[in-house]
């Protein structure tokens, strides 16, 4: 027998090849991984769209996509070419079940396992699993690419994932959340396991709390009815932050494999406590953004409805009710329309021991590990040093040991989240993608926090764009005698 996972795809359909994310996102991706040679010779991708269009008008289309989303200064018409000779394209309209027949034929010539990517509403999936698999193109060796969110609630995720599993198995399915493609969260596991000095560090005894903040500058663009059906929640909490939450968090696992990071990361979901209608005051802020200086407010955006209540901005006090983190606040932040673009994490350390210098000792707290994965994907760690001078004996200052990884490794970009999601979708490595076990949990987690808020009657709160989130949030961390870190 074969075994699914040792298959290497050569043939690869991209659904919905002419919308936004395969226009941003994964056709850039390509033109990264086919720059750095990493793509079979034999590999082939085949565009599925509405449009009426041949093969050279999509390949017109790739060509503006590269010139759009590439940097220049990385465009190379030898690279180019190379990979759009790559690129076929079928139009087919997925409601149609004779559309299928036609792809198939593609697919038959290829005669080989195939990759399906949908990066389509999921409204359509079912529909297309019906249709690839009245067309006979569903095989065991076949694999199928779904992006998060995967549904809206538990039960629509539920409801997904049973449709993905009635036509594939577990093994063939790909859910992507592109935050773990992003390559200092991979460098979470290495940061952690590799590291003595910090592996036997992470715990309660040492870890004072942790922040995750997920700050965006961007509005909602033009996906104000997507974005106001989710909120901010269900659009980054659910799966981005509780995801970085997971490999922060998890045991070591037994191996580097998806069975043993997969199920590490489903034990800290199982522990995460969910979010009460008596603390969740305390626990958990929303809030939506209004006008600010240069900005207008979410309910007057383009498409907006203006009695719209949908939250912009969340921040959580969260709990993982385990022997390792007991009593460890992990504090979850993520906002539209922030001040800047930032995405980090910050451990902050306990500072115990005697304390024998001047310095006024609450103006040093411990020590902080930050690991940014915007604006820089770097990792840095706050430590207290002498000043230079020779009447400063008593006295610290705190500086950044720093590691910024398109410095030290001499890069020239830091590739994208999708290329090393695609190269393991071509190679069938899962262990960067999510199983249904997590992303049932992460939904039930969310749907109580819902639940809870909604029953509370809590507010929901205003901000204006451009700032840092409303004054709550600030206070829901300094209740507990901690404070959001702000900048790099
Ligand atoms: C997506 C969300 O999953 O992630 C968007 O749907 C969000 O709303 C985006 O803007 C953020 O991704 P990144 O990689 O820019 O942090």
């Amino acid at each position: 027998m074969i075994l699914e996972s040792t298959i290497k795809i050569e043939s690869f359909v991209l659904f919905g090849a002419l919308g936004n994310l395969s226009i941003r996102k994964l056709i850039p991706a390509w033109y990264y991984l086919e720059r750095d040679d990493m793509l079979n010779d034999a590999l082939q991708i085949l565009g599925v769209g509405r449009q009426e269009l041949s093969k050279s008008q999509f390949q017109e289309k790739v060509n503006e996509a590269l010139s759009t989303y590439v940097s220049a200064e990385y465009l190379d018409a030898d690279i180019v070419s190379k990979l759009l000779n790559r690129f076929n394209y079928c139009c087919c309209d997925l409601q149609d079940s004779n559309s299928y027949q036609e792809l198939s034929a593609s697919i038959n010539k290829w005669n080989k396992p195939v990759a399906y990517y949908l990066a389509i509403s999921p409204k359509l999936f079912e529909r297309v699993f019906d249709g690839l698999n009245s067309a006979k193109i569903i095989t065991s060796l076949c694999r199928i690419i779904v992006e998060k969110p995967i549904g809206y609630d538990l039960a629509s995720s539920k409801e997904i994932n049973a449709k993905l599993l009635k036509h594939f198995n577990e093994s063939q399915i790909y859910r992507i959340d592109h935050y773990l493609g992003k390559e200092t969260v991979q460098n979470l596991i290495a940061l952690r396991f590799a590291n003595s000095l910090f592996s036997s560090q992470w715990n309660s005894k040492s870890i004072d709390y942790v922040e995750i903040t997920a700050a965006e500058s961007v509005g909602i663009e033009d996906r104000w009815g997507y974005f106001d059906g989710m909120g901010q929640l269900r659009d980054m909490v659910q799966s981005h932050l509780l995801q970085l939450l997971c490999l922060i968090t998890m045991e070591p696992p037994n191996r580097l494999n998806d069975q043993s990071i997969r199920s590490e990361k489903v034990k800290v979901l199982e522990a995460l406590k969910p979010l009460f209608e008596e603390s969740i005051e305390s626990n958990f802020i929303s809030a939506q953004y209004t006008a600010g200086e240069n900005e207008i407010g979410y309910i007057h955006e383009e498409g907006a409805d203006i009695t719209s209540v949908t939250e912009t901005f969340v921040s959580i006090k969260a709990e993982i009710q385990n022997w390792r983190w007991k009593g460890v606040p992990f504090y979850l932040r993520t906002g539209k329309r922030m001040s800047n673009k930032t995405t980090q994490i910050v451990i902050h350390f306990k500072s115990d021991g005697h304390y024998i210098f001047d310095q006024d000792r609450e103006s040093l707290k411990g020590n902080t590990l930050i690991i940014s994965l915007h604006p820089t994907e770097s990792i840095s760690l706050q430590v207290f040093t002498k000043p230079y001078g020779v009447d400063k004996h008593s006295t610290l200052r705190s500086d950044p040991m720093s590691l910024d990884f398109i410095k030290t490794q001499k890069l020239l970009n830091i590739p994208s989240g999708y290329q090393s999601l695609l190269m393991d979708i071509l190679n069938g490595n899962q262990s960067l993608f999510l199983c249904k076990e997590e992303v049932e949990l992460a939904w039930q987690w969310c749907d109580n926090a819902l639940e809870a808020h909604k029953k509370s009657n809590q507010e929901l709160y205003y901000y204006p764009a451009g700032t840092n989130g409303p004054k709550e949030s600030e206070l829901l961390i300094q209740k507990n005698g901690h404070k959001w870190h702000e900048g790099k």
